[in-house]
């Protein structure tokens, strides 16, 4: 039997054999063996006969059932290197486990911390780690690798990468990938907090999200360095494994485009002098996780938050400040809005006269901190004769009598709606990631009871609790249109 060589092939054949193979996930030899399979199957049915013209056919074959993961979405995962790099394997099952194909390229300073050996055992398929690699180039293997897939994601997205990524570079096989990718891509970031808050980085993280990347992370915590933390994280894989799940479904429909919310999120620090405060122990992530949600439901969303270690949301207008008077500040600067919510834990009070220098303990005795009321944003937002929001709503953090207390402020404050939270240590809420919450509001159809309507929900992650009540808003914002 005659051998065939596939490089002494016509070049317009070869480039139909690229395609064809780039279509269906294969390699151009496998692509030939199925064409060969297929076409002695055909020629089994139908012998043709001599003269006769070949019907024309369609040159996408089916998937293979059989081949490891070709009817899955298939994922490429690009692992940079760094000390996160470990839990890229993690990540690798936990894909799987959401029955998604993956594939695994590394970079050369990845193989310094996992081997792609380790990745392709976990993964059941080959780890691809060189540009210039005989076996896959020939059939362009890099185009193939950033097109066969469905999602790319990079974790950990090191500083390097993303530097190189937001430049355009493509001296090796993953930002060879990423660069001549047309598929979405999912960022994780990890590094050092001084790496990611350097100018350079913030630079390229900004050019990447206008470049329409998708980032999840980086979370605050410890560092692999010792006594070093801060924002830096690579996000857990479940997190990084749900949210390519995510972008894997079809969009979601964007029911809150064209309307402007404006949210308030994390704590206040109101100053005693220049270096101390008062504070509390709000993490701001109930807040940002409803500024992502409405961001993807459609809305045009202004976020202002207290001092917290979270990053920015995507697509997201973020206004930074300290103090509760700076909030209201900027509160009222980014009015009108349709809605607004108030997560945001404002301290009550602040001190009378903030020391100019900072206070010294010889100046004699405890220092005396008288202390005023700061204003109050919920309430002055929705008692606006104006500007008022079409819809306010407020959070009530108690840790006693949580309906009754939540039902006082919601008529004290004037809003329309208050989502109540049991903040007590024990149920971790405060910088935890679950919330309980109650959604209450008047309902003025209940002439029996107290006028109140009460929707206690099960306990859910923060981020779910964010979209169910992106979900609700976006009802209400319908009922009015309506
Ligand atoms: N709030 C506000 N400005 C303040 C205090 C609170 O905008 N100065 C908002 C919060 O964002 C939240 C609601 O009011 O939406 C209730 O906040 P919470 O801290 O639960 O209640 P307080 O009004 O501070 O009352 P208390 O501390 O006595 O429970």
């Amino acid at each position: 039997m005659a051998s065939l060589t596939i490089r002494k092939l016509d070049d317009a054949i070869k480039a139909e054999l690229r395609l064809r193979a780039a279509r269906n996930g294969r390699s151009v030899e496998d692509e030939v063996r199925v064409i060969l399979r297929e076409a002695s199957q055909q020629g089994a049915q139908h012998p043709v006969e001599a003269g006769s013209e070949q019907p024309h056919r369609q040159t996408s074959a089916p998937r293979v059932h059989g081949q490891p993961g070709t009817e899955l979405p298939r994922v490429t995962l690009i692992i940079a290197g760094g000390i996160a790099a470990y839990k890229a394997l993690d990540l690798i099952r936990r894909l799987k486990e959401r029955g998604l194909f993956v594939r695994c390229v590394m970079t050369h300073a990845a193989q310094q911390f996992v081997t792609p050996l380790t990745a392709s055992a976990l993964a059941s398929e080959r780890c691809y780690t060189d540009l210039f690699d005989a076996a896959s180039e020939f059939d362009a293997g890099h185009i193939r690798l950033a097109r066969d897939c469905e999602l790319i994601v990079v974790a950990p997205a090191t500083a390097d990468l993303m530097a190189k990524m937001a430049q355009g570079h493509a001296d090796d096989l993953a930002t060879a990938i990423l660069l001549a990718t047309n598929r979405p891509i999912l960022l994780a970031p990890a590094m050092n907090p001084l790496m990611w808050n350097n100018a350079a980085t913030r630079r390229n993280v900004a050019q990447l999200l206008r470049d329409g990347v998708t980032l999840i992370g980086p979370a605050a915590g410890e560092m692999a360095e010792a006594n070093e933390a801060g924002v830096g994280r690579m996000s857990e894989p479940t997190e990084i494994a749900d949210a390519a799940l995510r972008m894997l479904r079809p969009p979601r429909p964007r029911p809150l485009a064209g309307k402007r919310l404006l949210i308030t999120a994390g704590p206040t620090h109101e100053p005693i002098d220049p270096v101390r405060y008062i504070a509390n122990r709000s993490s701001g992530k109930q807040g940002f996780a409803i500024a992502a949600a409405a961001q993807a439901a459609g809305a045009d969303v202004t976020l202002i938050c207290g001092p917290v270690e979270l990053a920015d949301p995507a697509g997201v207008t973020v206004k930074h400040v300290e103090s509760a008077r700076e909030m209201l500040r900027q509160v009222e600067a980014a009015l009108p809005a349709d809605v607004a919510i108030f997560t945001a834990a404002v301290a009550d009070w602040r001190v009378k006269h903030a020391g100019s220098q900072k206070l010294k303990k010889s100046a004699g005795g405890l220092p005396q901190l008288e202390l005023i009321e700061n204003p109050d944003i919920l309430a002055t937002i929705s008692r606006l004769p104006l500007r008022r929001p079409a819809l306010v709503i407020g959070f009530a953090a108690e840790t006693e009598h949580l309906i009754e207390n939540a039902k006082i402020k919601l008529t004290h404050k004037r809003c329309d709606w208050i989502v109540a939270n049991d903040v007590s240590p024990a149920t971790g809420v405060m910088g935890g990631d679950r919330n309980t919450i109650h959604l209450i509001s008047k309902d003025d159809s209940d002439t029996s009871g107290d006028g109140f309507r009460v929707e206690s929900w099960p306990v859910m992650s923060k981020d779910d609790v964010a979209v169910a009540l992106v979900d609700r808003i976006a009802a209400a914002a319908k009922d009015q249109t309506s």
